[in-house]
């Protein structure tokens, strides 16, 4: 079963600067002023309410490069190799080699990347492949780096499929865990997936498990 989340307001973004502990405006949106956080990269700290409004305006602008995904790819996974070996998770890297560069945010695009494999490093039980793959493919007419993060296990139960990019949603399978979380992680990629003029989707069935697919336009190709 696929599913595309519905078109949301960009509230998700904003609401989770403020909330999320590790997921500040500095790390998130890389052009607002240094002043706005007072603390380290990474620390939590409520936004000055000065700062909001810019957000609620999309005042903030993400700077675009171009990127090897490929190697944001592996700069994540290296953060996450050491969890996943202590839950027993084998964690792989299919990386594409005639990916473009793909014209992304750094540290937006970082945080998505974060979010998917987190994510999959944390519902994944003992025994679980996360396999993280990119590929150029065809959708909606267009050309599109796709990043795909899959789980072998477990599947999303149908019922929250729906739900899964909404604020505050913590699936079964995230309660079901054990694992932190406060069900803001996806509604933040699909936020910054979204000013990227892309989109992300959902897999998931019990035989195949779980895949999250973050598709990318290039437009402006630029061969490496
Ligand atoms: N790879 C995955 N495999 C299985 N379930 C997943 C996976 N990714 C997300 N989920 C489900 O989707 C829910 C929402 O995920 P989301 O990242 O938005 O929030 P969270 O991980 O619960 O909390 P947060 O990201 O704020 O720490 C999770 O609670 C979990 O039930
Ligand atoms: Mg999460």
């Amino acid at each position: 079963m696929r599913v595309h989340p519905s078109p949301q307001s960009p509230g998700g973004v904003r609401l989770a600067c403020l909330l999320t502990a590790g997921l500040t405006l500095i790390q998130t949106f890389p052009g607002a002023p240094a002043e706005a956080s007072g603390s380290p990269r990474g620390a939590f700290s409520p936004l000055p309410e000065a700062v909001v409004p810019r957000l609620e305006r999309g005042a903030v602008a993400l700077d675009f490069e171009p990127q090897v995904l490929d190697a944001l790819i592996a700069e994540v996974m290296a953060s996450h190799e050491a969890r996943a070996h202590l839950k027993q998770i084998d964690l792989r890297h299919e990386p594409d080699p005639n990916m473009p560069l793909v014209s992304v945010a750094h540290g937006p695009m970082v945080q998505v990347l974060t979010n998917l494999i987190g994510n999959a490093v944390s519902y994944a039980p003992a025994g679980a492949v996360v396999t993280v793959g990119t590929r150029v493919d065809a959708a909606r007419g267009a050309r599109f780096a796709a990043v795909r993060v899959h789980n072998s296990q477990p599947a999303i139960p149908p019922e929250d499929l729906p739900h899964l990019f909404e604020r505050f949603f913590r699936g079964r399978t995230g309660l079901e865990s054990g694992e932190a979380g406060i069900g803001l992680g996806l509604a933040i990629c699909k936020e910054i997936v979204e000013r990227h003029h892309g989109w992300i989707d959902v897999e998931s069935d019990p035989a195949k498990g779980t895949a999250f697919s973050v598709w990318l336009p290039l437009d402006n190709e630029t061969p490496r």
